[in-house]
């Protein structure tokens, strides 16, 4: 049985304070759920504060990025295990924003995956066409091919322990969501792609989709058979409907 995955990613957004406060409302309006884990991604700079305001409670927490390396002369980066000292459970890698804006590439994303797992950390591996893509017909094939680019280096096993979010560009802070059969559809694929290699792997690994994920539309996209999930950006942000949304996945 896959455990429904809400996971919030804050982005570069807030303050110290706002942070705070944002965990602490998520962890008193949280409903205990069996079926369900929630995670929330400050900015590194909030990890250890956050950190604290969680403890004891049942919402996880995660990091936005993580450096491909453990440790050295990597100005600026932060790894894995510091990561974990932190109290990280699980981190983003391969998000769109990080492709686009700070030119990662496949290769490098599957080494960020890999070192999550060194880390004992749990990936949560982005991928996603832009609009230009999808209009072309290539969504299929671009969403498999960053998911190839990271089990040809990281090898199948790794997916046993990691969790996938398809988050097409053009969703991804626009307001303008994938309507459940368009999100359905790439999640479908990549399950499918994965079944033709190992089936277990496939039916356990959950699939979460993110792209202007609100507790308006949640509902309708978290009821969709492959979909595991939300990675939420900006209905993040509020602990309301961040909640609203968890509620829908619950
Ligand atoms: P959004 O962001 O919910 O604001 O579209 C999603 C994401 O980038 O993970």
């Amino acid at each position: 049985m896959r455990k429904f995955l809400i996971a919030g990613n804050w982005k570069m957004n807030g303050t110290r304070d706002s942070a705070v406060q944002l965990a602490d409302e998520i962890v008193r309006g949280l409903e205990p759920s069996e079926q369900l884990e929630i995670l929330v991604c400050p900015p590194f700079i909030f990890l250890l504060e956050v950190a604290r305001r969680l403890k004891n409670s049942r919402l996880l927490l995660g990091a936005q990025d993580i450096c491909a390396d453990d440790n050295g002369a990597y100005t600026g980066e932060v790894s894995g295990s510091m990561l974990r000292e932190a109290e990280c459970r699980y981190v983003i890698v391969g998000h769109s924003e990080r492709r686009s804006l700070y030119a990662e590439n496949d290769s490098l994303v599957a080494r960020k995956f890999i070192a999550a797992q060194n880390a004992g950390l749990i990936p949560i591996l982005c991928v996603g066409e832009t609009l230009e893509q999808r209009q072309n017909g290539q969504t299929h094939a671009v969403v498999l091919g960053q998911l190839n680019a990271v089990l040809e280096v990281a090898g199948l096993q790794a997916f046993g322990h990691a969790v996938m979010a398809y988050e097409p560009v053009w969703a991804i802070g626009t307001g303008k969501n994938a309507t459940p059969e368009q999100a359905q559809e790439v999640h479908a694929s990549i399950r499918a792609s994965l079944g033709s290699r190992d089936a277990k792997i496939a039916s356990r690994i959950r699939l979460l989709y993110g792209g202007s994920v609100k507790a308006a539309n949640a509902a309708e996209l978290l009821k969709m058979p492959d979909i595991d999930g939300g990675l939420v950006g900006g209905a993040s942000l509020e602990a309301k409907e961040f909640l609203a949304i968890c509620k829908a996945a619950g």
